[in-house]
């Protein structure tokens, strides 16, 4: 009898757990468009590691990368619709989704490292825009650095001369389209997950990436000449559903809340590793030309991007753009 009980008990308890992984109490979806070795990617996977980690099969996580649940075009829909529980778009695709104030972090040559970009993002300034993102019923849970963008075509991008003509594929962002117009070139407005086959097939010539989405997207054969520019930043804003995220039970959602809170740590500290380790990898890669520009070059692009400012401080008006540039000192 006691053997039976126990065999009876072992068969019951594994029912159960079979029960408790095929079906958790919450599922949530994390979507994103780029590879899992860049910054975005292996915070979305570390989440993933510690909430399954800290829920004991409760809750699961499921990431999907590289545009395969949703692209840059339906993937906030998607998410207020309840098709996906989470996603973490760039600040730059903000701005065409109701929230012009996110395209701030667009302005070229706004910020001079990481260190100031923390400044802004993880302050006040910070947390009041990711409460604006609750007008387009969007809950914003924390920023994450990619990094710095370069400058990539099939030649070098030293002075705007260089520009001229160049159809350049940019996110769906007004100061990001009205920096290239201002260095002569055509902004060309496309999904990242088209961004590769637009490059190989000639539909664009140019285009500005951190150096992690350049390598992961292997676009070098199609643009061997990658120029330093440093111009511009690219970070992400991880956002919810705010009906999805109020109907957690309390201990559910304080658990994916400092989950996050680690993992978007871990991303911030890799940022500017796999950056430089992306680097070195094209440094060695051949076909690959880097070109660093010399810093009267760089002040020359630098002036000639100002209608982007320009063109941000009369939609925005100046308010925004002064309590960034306050937070940054
Ligand atoms: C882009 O579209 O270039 C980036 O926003 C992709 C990304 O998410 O890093």
């Amino acid at each position: 009898r006691v053997l039976r009980r126990t065999a009876l008990g072992a068969l019951l308890g594994a029912a159960s757990g079979l029960a408790r992984a095929a079906k958790p109490a919450v599922l949530l979806r994390f979507s994103h468009v780029v590879a899992p070795d860049t910054p975005k990617g292996q915070m979305a996977l570390r989440f993933q590691a510690l909430v399954h980690e800290r829920a004991g099969g409760r809750i699961r996580v499921e990431v999907f990368p590289d545009s395969q649940l949703w692209g840059d075009d339906d993937e906030m829909e998607a998410l207020r619709l309840g098709a996906v529980e989470m996603l973490a778009p760039s600040l730059s695709k903000f701005g065409n989704a109701g929230v012009p104030e996110f395209e701030v972090f667009d302005l070229p040559y706004l910020f001079a490292d990481l260190a100031q970009v923390q400044r802004v993002t993880q302050g006040a300034v910070g947390r009041g825009l990711l409460q604006r993102l609750g007008r387009q019923q969007m809950l914003g849970l924390g920023f994450l650095d990619n990094g710095f963008k370069q400058m990539s075509a099939t030649r070098p991008l030293r002075t705007p001369a260089d520009f001229s003509g160049l159809r350049v594929r940019v996110q769906a962002s007004r100061v990001l389209a009205a920096q290239m117009r201002a260095l002569g070139a055509r902004p060309v407005v496309l999904p990242f997950g088209e961004t590769q086959r637009a490059l190989a097939s000639g539909v664009v010539d140019a285009a500005e990436n951190p150096l992690s989405n350049f390598l992961t997207q292997g676009l070098a054969p199609w643009q061997p000449h990658l120029t330093l520019t440093q111009h511009g930043y690219l970070g992400y804003a991880v956002v919810s559903n705010p009906r999805f995220w109020a109907s957690l039970a309390p201990t559910d959602r304080a658990l994916l809340d400092s989950a996050l809170a680690d993992a978007l740590a871990h991303g911030n500290r890799l940022a500017a590793a796999l950056d430089q380790q992306a680097l070195a990898t094209l440094r060695r890669t051949p076909g690959v030309m880097l070109h660093q520009p010399a810093a009267a070059e760089r002040a020359v692009l630098r002036r000639a991007v100002q209608p982007a400012w320009d063109g941000l401080r009369r939609s925005l008006g100046p308010g925004l753009l002064d309590d960034v540039q306050n937070a940054l000192i």
